[in-house]
């Protein structure tokens, strides 16, 4: 099963709810989507997508937010704290300091509970809800659970997280800790709470809220839309380039689905589609490796690391979905020091928008393919930051000014200005 861009719109199986269906991007098997709990496909273990009888157009969608989007969703409402509608940010000195023709940064942080997670949730909680399941549990690097904490405490159910010992920033746990989830801190990386809370979810332990679940990735579809809406509305085109950092490359996969349903719902024309452009930390980039050397399939990292620890990832489960998402855009991927990453984080700080180290990634990437002259100087682009500054304050204040101590007088505090 092709997951090319001019794939033809599919025709309902029988097995369709409401013109809803799940199929495997491998063999093409179609299963009923509310029907049982299932991740992967039954017959060969492959990655399963939601697909629709009916495609939206740009007219269907109304009102604000994931849920402007539920033309584009399996259900029309879902479990909710007002996600999505996040700024895209003009930012005219790093535009014109990197080099290009237009730079929008697109901030995630401003969701919610202060990542992209939240536009998954609101619809893989909803789905939960529909499946009548009563614990939710995900293995993440941060900010996963603490999206899941929240939404899982809002639609009534129980949250389990996994997270990787000692590698989770400070407010990440807080959140998922004042929401309400049990935390099990798990002595191995992310990859090793994952490869755990699958075989429990498989157990029937819990219902799993990854992004190996299908449908968190139609809510991280809303991310691409309000996208290319923002950039028909001020500029009449899209962005020629969407850039953004990879972990699991969810958000990858979810934005290729989005320009390829447009594209099949006659609304996009395939030469328009955005190039997706992924970037990873030079210490876990095994999607940059794959995409270096052509390869059909990533090589797990068993050794990860970096200062970027919400993409300290090894082995990026949506890889047999965001690869052809980026070849078939004309997109690439690229790794990124940590010191460009701090960099990054930086240069956005200075223009008043605050990140957290993952999220700088994207304009770290971007610096560096106009560096190398693989993206051109006339190129309208999007950098998508995922999370926000308050997620890591320890790799804030890290990047930061020192506070400097004064006496408790006018005096002593004028004096300490003079010098
Ligand atoms: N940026 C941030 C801030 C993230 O938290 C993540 C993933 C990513 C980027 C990568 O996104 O997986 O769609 O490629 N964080 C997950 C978590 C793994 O557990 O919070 P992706």
């Amino acid at each position: 099963m092709s997951l090319s861009l001019s794939t033809n719109q599919p025709r309902a199986p029988d097995n369709a709810d409401d013109g809803v269906w799940l199929e495997c991007i491998d063999c093409g098997d179609t299963f009923a989507p509310f029907e049982d709990v299932r991740y992967t496909c039954d017959d060969c273990d492959g990655l399963l997508e939601v697909r629709y009888a009916d495609l939206p157009t740009f007219d269907d969608f109304e009102g604000q937010g994931v849920w402007r989007y539920a033309a584009a969703l399996p259900f029309d409402a879902g479990v909710s704290i007002q996600e999505g509608a996040t700024p895209l940010y003009e930012v005219p000195r790093l535009e014109d300091d990197i080099g290009v023709e237009t730079l929008r940064i697109k901030h995630e942080g401003m969701n919610p509970t202060g990542s992209f997670k939240d536009r998954g949730m609101t619809v893989g909680v909803r789905v939960a809800a529909e499946l009548g399941v009563d614990r939710l549990a995900c293995a993440s690097t941060g900010n996963t659970s603490a999206a899941l904490a929240a939404y899982g405490s809002r639609g009534g159910m129980e949250t389990l997280v996994l997270l990787p010992a000692g590698k989770v920033a400070a407010g990440k746990i807080a959140q998922a800790s004042l929401h309400g989830a049990r935390i099990l801190e798990v002595d191995g990386n992310f990859d090793a709470c994952l490869d755990i809370v699958q075989e429990l979810a498989a157990g029937g332990e819990a219902y799993l809220l990854n992004s190996l679940n299908p449908f968190r990735l139609e809510g991280q579809k809303t991310i691409g839309l309000e996208i290319l809406e923002g950039f028909l509305a001020d500029y009449d085109a899209v962005p020629d380039r969407i850039v953004l950092p990879v972990g699991n490359a969810g958000n990858t996969s979810a934005l290729y689905k989005a320009f390829r349903e447009l594209v099949q719902a006659g609304e996009l024309a395939e030469g328009d589609v955005p190039k997706l452009t992924g970037v990873q930390a030079e210490g876990a980039a095994p999607m940059v490796e794959a995409i270096e050397n052509g390869a059909d399939e990533v090589q797990r990292w068993d050794d990860v690391e970096t200062r970027a620890t919400a993409i300290r990832i090894g082995n990026p489960v949506n890889a047999p979905k965001a690869l052809p998402g980026i070849r078939e855009t004309g997109g690439t991927a690229v790794a990124v020091s940590d010191e460009a990453i701090t960099d990054a984080q930086r240069d956005l700080a200075g223009e008043g928008i605050g990140v957290e180290p993952a999220s700088a990634a994207s304009v770290a990437g971007l610096r560096k393919l106009r560096s190398e002259g693989i993206a051109d100087d006339d190129e309208r682009v999007a950098c998508l930051t995922t999370g926000h500054l308050l997620k890591d304050p320890d790799a804030a204040a890290a990047a930061g000014r020192e506070p400097e101590p004064v006496p408790a007088d006018t005096a002593g505090v004028l004096e300490h200005l003079q010098n």
